[in-house]
């Protein structure tokens, strides 16, 4: 079953200018470091730790109430949060690859762990994500399939059918390779998370 996500309110600045605009220049951090932040089940942001508001380049007074999708970079194809918000939705974790906007227009690609945040009851009363470094050569290769399928999405007029079939085209392409969209995001994180080793052991040798 599809689930509509949440309507968001449009990306628009905390600081009062209109939507951002990419720059393509790309905002650094750590290999280390990870990227938190928490939502209510709107999908508004309640929580943001100093990681995000330095890489993202908010203050947290700015931050904080907006929607999620203030730092929704037009690179991410529609059909990747459809297919976040009906995993986590029907109370499920979800991995993906997402280039985030960052303040002043930069980027910076992360690997998300979305879950979804329940109460005593089982009651679904927020989502939390964990964001992680990624490699190069991983982005370069997510992004190669994320511009096919939001070429897909730009053919169609109505969001709906531009969210259907941009589904449609990443499944049917992952598919072609033999994957699901878990298990192609789980075959990359492996080589990814490879790659953050030897680079880690490198910067060690290096010290
Ligand atoms: C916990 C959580 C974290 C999210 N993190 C991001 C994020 O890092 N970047 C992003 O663009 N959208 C993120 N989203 C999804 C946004 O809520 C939104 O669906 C997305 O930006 C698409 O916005 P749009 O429908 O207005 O195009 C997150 C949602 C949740 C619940």
């Amino acid at each position: 079953m599809l689930v509509t996500p949440p309507i968001a309110r449009a990306a628009t600045s905390p600081r009062g200018t209109s939507r951002v605009v990419p720059t393509g220049v790309e905002r650094p951090y750590g290999r280390e470091e990870i990227i938190v932040s928490k939502t209510d089940t709107k999908g508004v942001i309640r929580y943001a730790n100093d990681i995000f508001l330095r890489v993202a380049g908010y203050d947290e007074s700015e931050i904080i109430g907006m929607p999620h999708n203030v730092i929704r970079h037009p690179g991410m194809p529609r059909a990747v949060f459809q297919v976040m918000w009906n995993t986590i939705s029907a109370g499920e974790e979800l991995f993906a690859y997402v280039v985030n906007l960052a303040a002043d227009g930069g980027h910076y690609w992360v690997l998300a762990h979305v879950t979804p945040t329940f109460d005593t009851t089982g009651a679904i009363v927020g989502y939390h994500s964990n964001r992680r470094w990624v490699e190069p050569e991983i982005r370069d290769e997510v992004a190669a399939v994320y511009a096919r399928v939001l070429h897909t999405e730009a053919a169609q007029r109505r969001t709906s059918d531009a969210i259907a079939a941009g589904v449609a085209a990443l499944t049917d392409e992952l598919a072609s390779a033999g994957h699901t969209l878990d298990t192609w995001v789980w075959a990359l994180a492996g080589r990814d998370m490879a790659g953050n080793q030897t680079a880690g052991r490198q910067m060690a040798g290096a010290r």
